[in-house]
């Protein structure tokens, strides 16, 4: 398994947030079950491909802030999961995308109509799996729902005459990404018995590093060399997708990236057209912007975490800092900001 933002966590703290993984996995195969042996496939496809895991890694991280990991923390690490995992067959359809998780996308071994179903299907199964952890985690489940799939629509419609089409970027990647991974963190913290306010400030921490989370991964669809995202590289540029380097070429608006301009914002089905563009952008001054915004996203999650370190360094104060308790939520903090960094290292 991935252990993709587990390299620097403490010992303790890493065996159970790995042990947790594990309850996470037996229960997504579960969850992902057909009887009839096709959708059985169809389902399990890329479950079984590979995927990082990280959405229930800071479910089960979020969780160590408050009692730690148990059977609710799991399942809605679970349904987090397969909310991600169906939006990936869905997404995979609306980009047309060829590769996925080191293997062929859904729509691409099948088709659409399978893809998309198949999508449905994992929906369905997550709010089965939600149905037991009570009305307000479904609650937050269908308004985390609804916003990502906001965002997805606001992606394909663009920002209106005359926006800031960076702004409306921005307000894009929380909405498509952001509030997942938002989701994630204050299910882990909510079932793990933590106070509303840490919850809050974990919830968005969450926002936040799901913004910086895919800034870097549209920076890798771009840099990436060869297929180390397991993705087909270049997918963006290819729908002519405007992902936050492109729109920052366009912001400049510089005589110099005009050859460049000409190919952002269509489909470039040209491969020579498709390599002039990727050469172009590799080498333009704005992937470096994009990491920096990428950063400061970061830095903002970072920061979410203000009320979480005041509240341990408190509670340090107050009893017996060598608690076992203390040690596994200062662990936990460190963990969580330790990610701030990992994310945008894999485009440094
Ligand atoms: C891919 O998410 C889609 C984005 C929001 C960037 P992940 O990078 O978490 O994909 P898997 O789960 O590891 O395949
Ligand atoms: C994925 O967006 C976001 C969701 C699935 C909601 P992208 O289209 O940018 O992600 P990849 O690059 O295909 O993973
Ligand atoms: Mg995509
Ligand atoms: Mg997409």
């Amino acid at each position: 398994m991935s252990t993709f933002g587990l390299q620097s966590v403490e010992p303790a703290l890493a065996e159970a947030v790995l042990a947790g993984l594990e309850q996470v996995e037996a229960s997504l195969r579960q969850a992902a079950r057909a009887d009839d042996p096709f959708i059985d496939e169809a389902a399990n496809y890329l479950l079984n491909a590979g995927g990082k895991r990280f959405r229930p890694m800071l479910t089960l991280l979020a969780s160590q802030l408050g009692n730690g990991v148990n059977d609710e923390v799991v399942e809605s690490a679970v349904a987090v999961e397969l909310v991600h995992l169906a939006s990936l067959y869905h997404d995979d359809v609306m980009d047309e995308a060829p590769r996925r998780r080191g293997a062929e996308s859904a729509n691409t071994r099948w088709t659409n109509t399978i893809a998309i179903l198949t999508g449905d299907f994992l929906f369905a199964r997550s709010s089965e799996v939600l149905a037991d952890l009570g009305p307000e985690a479904v609650r937050i489940q269908a308004q985390t729902f609804a916003r990502l799939v906001e965002g997805q629509i606001r992606e394909t419609v663009g920002p209106s005459d005359g926006a800031d089409a960076v702004a409306h970027h921005l307000g894009v990647l929380a909405d498509k990404t952001g509030v997942l991974i938002a989701t994630a963190c204050r299910y882990g913290a909510m079932f793990a018995g933590c106070s509303a306010d840490v919850t809050e400030a974990l919830r968005n921490y969450g926002e936040a590093i799901g913004i910086a989370f895919q800034i870097a991964d549209d920076i890798l669809d771009i840099a990436s060399p060869g297929d180390v995202s397991g993705k087909t590289p270049g997918t963006d540029l290819r729908e002519g997708v405007m992902t936050l380097p492109m729109l920052l070429v366009e912001a400049a608006q510089l005589e110099s990236d005009a050859a460049l301009r000409a190919l952002l914002g269509r489909p470039l089905q040209d491969d020579a057209e498709h390599a002039e563009a990727l050469a172009l952008l590799r080498e333009n001054p704005a992937m470096r912007m994009a990491r920096d915004t990428a950063r400061q996203w970061a830095a903002t999650a970072a920061e979410a975490l203000a009320p979480i370190r005041a509240a341990l360094a408190a509670d340090m104060v107050a009893a017996d800092a060598d608690s076992p308790s203390l040690q596994r939520r200062q662990a936990a903090l460190s963990a969580l900001l330790a990610l701030c960094d990992d994310v945008v290292d894999r485009v440094a």
